[in-house]
């Protein structure tokens, strides 16, 4: 029954302030009664904007893998630093890693249901998938890249991101703290 609050809000809030490209679809879902879990239990109280954070190929093996490129901060590590900062912003995440591209395009497409911006490591497959890339286009809020180490530097086949023709923008060579700088980008983004 609350379904019908998102559009009204958002209209709302469209007449108080001119429209942010980042705003359109997402304050609809924040404040629809998908989001709000039904049964109008928190009618008129905004949800947390969800932010996906998304991992690719071997990024589970982080601290352990090549640590003298890629750190000693392991992925639970950045899991807890990005809960804690998006709290501090006023933001969800949704922390997900993933060996397999089909996978990691699945949860690009639910975020287009649910999600209101993506911040995403694609690993290896930042040099080689079309398919990210397509996908990240049919997602309309802010995209942010991250990079542990500075792909720049290292051998020229990384230095190519098919991601970046899409990524709002791009964060490399600051280690796993780029995780927090995309957060916090992400959070001035939809704050607009
Ligand atoms: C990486 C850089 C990629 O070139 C590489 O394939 C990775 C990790 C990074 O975070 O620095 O797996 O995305």
């Amino acid at each position: 029954m609350g379904a019908s609050l998102g559009p009204i809000l958002v209209a709302i809030r469209g007449a108080a302030r001119p429209a942010s490209p980042f705003r359109r679809r997402p304050l609809a879902l924040v404040w629809g009664a998908r989001s709000q879990g039904g049964a109008g239990r928190s009618l008129g109280v905004p949800m947390p904007r969800l932010v996906t954070i998304l991992n690719g190929p071997n990024l589970n093996l982080l601290g352990r893998r090549q640590p003298e490129i890629y750190g000693r901060e392991t992925l639970a590590d950045v899991e807890r630093g990005c809960a804690a900062l998006a709290e501090e912003l006023g933001l969800r995440i949704r922390f997900l890693q993933s060996n397999h591209e089909g996978q990691l395009i699945d949860w690009i497409h639910e975020a287009r249901e649910e999600a209101q911006a993506i911040v995403i490591n694609p690993a290896a497959l930042t040099h080689t998938s079309v398919a990210i890339l397509d996908a990240l286009h049919a997602f309309e809020g802010p995209v942010i890249e991250v990079h542990v180490s500075n792909v720049h530097r290292r051998e020229g086949f990384r230095h190519h991101s098919y991601v970046s023709l899409r990524a709002d923008g791009v964060i490399a060579g600051c280690g796993t703290q780029g995780y927090l700088l995309g957060l916090r980008r992400v959070a001035t983004l939809l704050a607009a």
